[in-house]
This record gives C-alpha cells, sequence and structure tokens, in this order.
C-alpha cells in the first residue's frame, strides 16, 4: 500500500533534486570500502564457533561447493563484492574467477585474496549491461550471491551466465526476496558513512507485486553520526522519522542525488525465467546456511563443537542434504539451475 508520506517524499525528491538514474555500482558499491561492512567470517573476521552467524556462513560455502558440484573445478563467483563466496570457497575449487562491474569491488576483492594468501582466486570487472569477458562454455559451475538482481537487466544477465556455464554445469542463485519487506518494510531507510563528515542517506520504495524497488541515494554533507541522530526516534532510524520539512532544511547540504531501480524476481519468476533461457532443471531448494543455523540451535554451549574442523564436519553432511532437497518456491531464496 503507498502511505501519503512514501508517495510525497519521492515525488519531492523527483521534483527539487532531479536525481540522476544509475546502476547499482555507480549508486553504492563503488563508494563502499566493505561492502559487507568488514563482518565476513575468515574474510575479515577469524572464524568464532560459538557464533550462529559463522556457522551461517560455513553452510552457506558448502551449499555453493555442493550445489554446483564444484569441488576441484572451475568456477564463476558473479558479484562477489568483498569476495564472497569466492574466497571461502577457492581452498575447495580448482580455480576461482569473480566478476563485477564494480572497480572498486574487483580491487578490494584482490586484496582481500592477497591478505589471505589466495593465489587460485582472480576477480575481473566489465562494463555493466555488456557481455560477460568470457568465451562461451567457461565454467563448470556458477555462485551468484545477491547479485543478479543489482544488474540492470537480471533476465539478460541470466542468458550471458547460461552462455558461459558448460553443458551439464550447475548454477547456484542466492536471491534478495522483496516478500521479505512485506508488511512494513516497503519503505526503507538506511544510511552508509562515505567519509567521517559525508554519508548517504538511502530510502527504498519497493514494489513488491511488481518485483522491483526504486532507490534513491542522497549524498549529504554531514556525518552518519549526526544524521542519525537528526533522524532517530527512541533510539531508532526509521523511514518515518523522514520528513520533507526535514530535507527542505538539510537541502542545501545535499551534494548528490541518485535513483537506482532494481528488479527483484520472485522465486516463481526466477523457475520461469530459467526454464525459458533452456536450462534442463531449475530447483528451488532448502539452504545450507539455513540448515547450518539449526544444527547450531540443536547444540547447547556445552556441548557444541568449537574448532572449524569439528564445526565442517557437522555441517558438511547436512549440508550435502539440504541442498538436493526441493523446497516450496519462495521459502528459502535459493534456486540451482543445470545447464
Ligand atoms: C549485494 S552485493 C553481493 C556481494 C556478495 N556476493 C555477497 O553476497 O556478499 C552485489 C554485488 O553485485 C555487484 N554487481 C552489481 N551490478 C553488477 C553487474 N552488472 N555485474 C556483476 N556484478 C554486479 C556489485 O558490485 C556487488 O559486488
Amino acid at each position: 500500500m503507498i502511505t501519503k508520506n512514501r508517495e510525497n517524499i519521492f515525488c519531492w525528491i523527483e521534483k527539487e533534486l532531479n536525481p540522476v538514474p544509475c546502476t547499482s555500482e555507480e549508486f553504492i558499491y563503488n563508494e563502499m570500502e566493505s561492502q559487507s561492512g568488514y563482518s565476513l567470517p575468515i574474510i575479515y573476521q577469524d572464524f568464532d564457533a560459538s557464533d550462529r552467524g559463522h556457522w551461517v556462513d560455513r553452510g552457506m560455502l558448502y551449499d555453493f561447493l555442493y550445489s554446483t558440484d564444484g569441488e576441484g573445478k572451475k568456477l564463476l563467483d558473479f558479484g562477489p563484492g568483498d569476495g564472497w563466496p569466492s574466497l571461502i570457497v577457492a581452498p575447495f575449487a580448482k580455480e576461482v574467477i569473480g566478476v563485477d562491474a564494480s572497480e572498486k569491488r574487483v580491487e578490494i576483492c584482490r586484496e582481500n585474496a592477497k591478505l589471505l594468501g589466495i593465489r587460485n582466486a582472480n576477480f575481473v570487472s566489465y562494463k555493466s549491461g555488456m557481455a560477460l569477458p568470457f568465451e562461451d562454455n567457461t565454467f563448470d559451475g556458477i555462485m551468484a550471491a545477491s547479485s543478479i538482481e543489482q544488474t540492470p537487466d537480471p533476465k539478460k544477465t541470466l542468458w550471458e551466465l547460461y552462455r558461459v556455464l558448460k553443458p551439464g554445469g550447475r548454477i547456484r542463485i542466492y536471491y534478495e526476496a522483496l516478500s521479505d519487506y512485506k508488511d512494513g518494510y516497503e519503505n526503507d531507510i538506511w544510511i552508509v558513512e562515505l567519509t567521517e563528515s559525508k554519508c548517504k542517506l538511502i530510502l527504498y520504495n519497493r514494489d513488491l507485486e511488481n518485483e522491483y524497488a526504486l532507490q534513491y541515494g542522497l549524498t549529504i554533507e554531514m556525518s552518519k553520526e549526526e544524521l542519525t541522530k537528526r533522524i532517530s526516534a527512541n533510539g531508532e532510524v526509521s523511514f518515518a522519522q523522514v520528513s520533507i520539512s526535514f530535507l527542505e532544511k538539510i537541502q542545501h547540504m545535499i551534494t548528490k542525488a541518485q535513483v537506482c531501480r532494481t528488479i527483484h524476481p520472485s522465486g516463481k519468476t526466477w523457475v520461469s525465467w530459467l526454464k525459458e533461457i533452456g536450462f534442463k532443471a531449475a530447483l528451488p531448494t532448502y539452504s545450507g546456511g539455513m540448515a547450518a543455523g539449526k544444527l547450531f540451535d540443536s547444540y547447547t554451549d556445552d556441548n557444541r563443537p568449537s574448532s572449524l574442523d569439528s564445526v565442517d564436519e557437522a555441517i558438511k553432511k547436512i549440508v550435502k542434504i539440504v541442498t538436493g532437497l526441493e523446497a516450496p518456491i519462495g521459502f528459502d531464496p535459493m534456486i540451482t539451475a543445470i545447464k
């Protein structure tokens, strides 16, 4: 449902700030030092077996590895961000290539690979919307985590990924489902720190029914801390705190306004596109991340495995099973397709 506040704010931004349409890498990925907020286990943090999120991360590693049948093979990581999952999967693969439309992300992935001493992962950039810089039938498997829906035309991107995948090869897609935002998060807000004195206010206008989102990005000469303080109520920043009068008050500090439109297919749409493109099978399954999280919950603090090796041992078996189990479409936002 479109609320009055939402309508007014976005109309005001369109009229007063004339936001420049741009791609997602121009919108945000080129500007972030770390796309993950330095949160990734192994890549940015030591593995911590008492942290549920770290188990989920290991579950996702084996998910991508088993779903692509990628052990000892040549894999593509489409849109690796900070090097995820390429850098955690690389030790088990023959070779991983990460391709990203953001040169900044490629630079960060290369740095992270170097810091981790990973030599069989390489990263390349290309221009968004153009053909991928690979020959037909190059990769044994493809991993795409929250990335296809960040491209200007996800269906066209899937055609490209089909082209570079070998016959019989598998692609594993982890997608951002807009259904997660229903009942209150159709309008949303995020503040990203750009420098100590500059931040970006991102306002989301999600259209769940029509499977797309508009993100408005306002670069503001104000620290993230200050902006957060000015639009918080009870310590919480929410879309409802942003008003036109507030935007008018800070208008002189807004140095850039952008808008980025992203398409977010539902599980049903992904499956129909994959089949139309020619994939022999497209199977929504449970995710290794979810399984690893539930496994973590089944232990107590006293009997939970505590080393990386013992956690991996426990996780691997269960991930192998769940990633082959068909799930109701949209239950877990992961799909495996076979060329
Ligand atoms: C949400 S991030 C996901 C990063 C990482 N896969 C993860 O899950 O942590 C989306 C990534 O897709 C990349 N991206 C955006 N447009 C792209 C395009 N046209 N081709 C390839 N990658 C793209 C972004 O630069 C970013 O690295």
